[in-house]
């Protein structure tokens, strides 16, 4: 769709300030074509490209992809280790691209735990851009809710523990603070692609009152115009944050 007409049609509502996307269905996607698992994360990559693209048109400020997960460091070697070189390969492939365009990328997740190579590539990447006012690119690697929010938890027991904070002074703010996140607004909109229904340990703290969007499509098939549709569905949306309909209007 012309960049001029996505514009138009969306602007007549809220453009989502932050999106997150759990990315998934790449092995189904690839099990359908008689093809390798690797093969579905390979075409995952080109949606990746269009909709890094389109959110930077559109004019969304905060994008996170749903990477890899503290969990999946269970799928065979192999698939893990294709995984990372196809992450390291992309980066050096696009980053200049990205640079180019403006993007602001970030991780969040445990990446210490990344084969030394894929971290310093991200790592590198993420050096080149850091003073970019574009879209903020934020993968999350080697992520999970819960071990973010147990990381949380025990930074903030490091700081009663040596008196710089009091046990009353616990507050919601003070724990976000200690979240990878701290500094990025909680997602408006999250979709998941693959036909699944659930969250699967992705921006647990975060996701309290995010929109969710739940597509059957495979991730390699989402692609711009499902974007535009997910966003469109959003902007139908009223979102109280607990309050009444009236209240809101
Ligand atoms: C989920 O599909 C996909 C993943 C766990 C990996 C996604 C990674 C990429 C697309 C590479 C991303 C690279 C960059 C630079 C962001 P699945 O394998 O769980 O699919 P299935 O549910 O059909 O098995």
């Amino acid at each position: 769709m012309p960049t001029l007409l996505k514009k138009e049609i969306l602007d007549q509502g809220d453009i989502p300030t932050h999106i997150a996307i759990i990315m998934d269905g790449n092995g189904r996607w690839a099990k359908a074509r008689n093809l390798p698992r690797v093969a579905g994360h390979g075409e995952g990559i080109n949606s990746v490209r269009e909709i890094v693209r389109a959110c930077g048109e559109i004019g969304v400020s905060y994008l996170t992809l749903y990477t890899f997960s503290s969990e999946n460091w269970q799928r065979p070697r192999t698939e893990v280790s294709a995984i990372m070189k196809l992450l390291l390969g992309t980066i050096k492939k696009e980053i200049k691209n990205l640079h180019k365009n403006g993007v602001k990328l970030s991780s969040i997740g445990n990446l210490e735990e990344l084969p030394k190579d894929s971290r310093e590539g991200i790592l590198n990447g993420i050096e080149m851009t850091r003073n970019n006012n574009g879209l903020n690119l934020i993968l999350a690697l080697s992520y999970g809710g819960r071990q973010e929010l147990l990381m949380a938890i025990r930074r903030i027991a490091d700081k009663i523990q040596s008196g710089e904070m009091e046990k009353d002074q616990i507050s919601e703010e003070k724990l976000v603070n200690e979240l990878y996140t701290t500094n990025v607004p909680d997602p408006d909109l999250l979709i998941r692609t693959g036909g699944e229904h659930r969250l699967s340990n992705f921006l647990l703290w975060q996701s309290a009152y995010s929109e969710l969007y739940l597509s059957d499509i495979f991730w390699p098939d989402f692609r711009e115009n499902e974007l535009i549709t997910a966003i469109l569905d959003y902007q139908a949306r009223q979102r109280r944050f607990g309050k009444t309909g009236e209240q809101i209007s």
